[in-house]
């Protein structure tokens, strides 16, 4: 029978993907989205449940009717600079949801998750590709609350017997191939989006903020990583957890372990404004700023983790691909 995973976040922009990619997979996704960022329509074969997870009785609920084998956990506010203005929005719903929904899978016997974390827990690191045993030094709220749940999955392994895996994304990009799906943040904050907000005339102007960093450009660099290989991702960090189960001896001991998804590669900010004309065949308005406080000049991951552990690698890699498939989504 097929297993049946719990998917708060589902309806969001990589929950969404990440449904279509646990379906082909053979998994029965079941979402559970109190829509505030996230669409009703984005769930595509997949049950949905209107919810949070801060509802206890909800939760109780739902683990009682469901035969919920896993948990692959989404939900979360995500916008860092909204995180700096108000704290305790973001420790409450990422912080105080993600402890009522563990304490709920540790009542229900409930021992798998995949949670989605953030490069943002390396804060301003300098290192040149980032490994996941550095410091953690969240410079935002969103990163600390982020963190706090990373620490809670960790004791929570080690007392409880937990099985859990953290996949720190760095910038989910692009759409599905097929165009059913894509980016649909309000307000948008990314810059792929953004972008082509400017070529489709939504916007006057893409703003580059910094343009004298000690990069190959002048501009930041970062790692974008397509939605798609994310949501394989989960997909191979589900089985690895599920693996344990299939020896002679099951481990009933706990598991948590954390690893780093990107590309490996980074695009500067002037070599995504190229791809989107190039792509778009539209010369938008560009302006040069000032740098923006806190913005490390260079983000690039070191997933070689991911790959040598959970058999993971991106398909898509190309940056004209992940601007490509965000053009054709936001043209659907
Ligand atoms: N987008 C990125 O580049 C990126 C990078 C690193 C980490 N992440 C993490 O990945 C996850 C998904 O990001 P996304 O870009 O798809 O964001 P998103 O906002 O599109 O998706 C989050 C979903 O969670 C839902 N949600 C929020 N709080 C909830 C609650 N209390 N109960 C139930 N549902 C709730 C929202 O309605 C939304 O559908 C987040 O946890 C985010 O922190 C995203």
């Amino acid at each position: 029978m097929a297993k049946t995973i719990l998917v708060p976040g589902g309806a969001g922009f990589i929950g969404s993907h990440t449904l279509l990619a646990l379906k082909a997979a053979g998994y029965q996704p079941l979402v559970l989205d109190n829509l505030s960022n996230g669409h009703r329509d984005a769930v595509l074969e997949a049950s949905f449940i209107q919810g949070d997870i801060r509802d206890e009785a909800l939760l109780d609920q739902l683990f009682q009717d469901y035969p919920i084998d896993a948990v692959v956990h989404f939900a979360a506010f995500i916008e860092a600079g909204e995180s700096v203005r108000d704290p305790m929005k973001f420790y409450d719903n990422n912080v105080a949801g993600s402890l009522n929904l563990i304490r709920a899978m540790v009542r229900h016997g409930v021992r798998k998750m995949v949670f989605s974390s953030t490069a943002a827990v390396y804060g301003d690191s300098t290192d040149a590709a980032l490994t996941e045993d550095l410091p953690k030094v969240p410079i935002n709220p969103y990163g600390q609350t982020k963190w706090a749940v990373e620490c809670m999955l960790r004791d929570t392994a080690a007392a409880e017997g937990l099985q859990a895996i953290a996949l720190r994304y760095f910038n989910a990009a692009g759409a599905d191939a097929e165009g059913r799906l894509g980016e649909r943040h309000d307000p948008e904050t990314h810059l792929i989006p953004l972008v082509l907000q400017a070529a489709s005339g939504q916007r006057d102007a893409i703003s580059i903020f910094g343009t004298d960093y000690g990069t190959r450009d002048g501009t930041c660099i970062r790692d974008y990583i397509h939605v798609a290989d994310l949501a394989t991702a989960h997909v191979k960090a589900l089985q690895h957890l599920f693996d344990m189960d299939d020896s002679d001896t099951p481990s009933e001991a706990g598991f948590y372990d954390a690893f780093n998804l990107g590309n490996g590669q980074g695009f500067s900010v002037r070599e995504v404004v190229e791809a989107a004309k190039q792509v778009t065949g539209v010369d938008f308005a560009v302006k040069e700023e000032e740098r923006r406080p806190g913005d490390p000049a260079v983000l690039v991951a070191d997933a070689s983790k991911a790959r040598d552990r959970l058999d993971w690698k991106p398909e898509t890699p190309a940056l004209i691909d992940m601007v490509a498939h965000a053009w054709r989504f936001m043209n659907r």
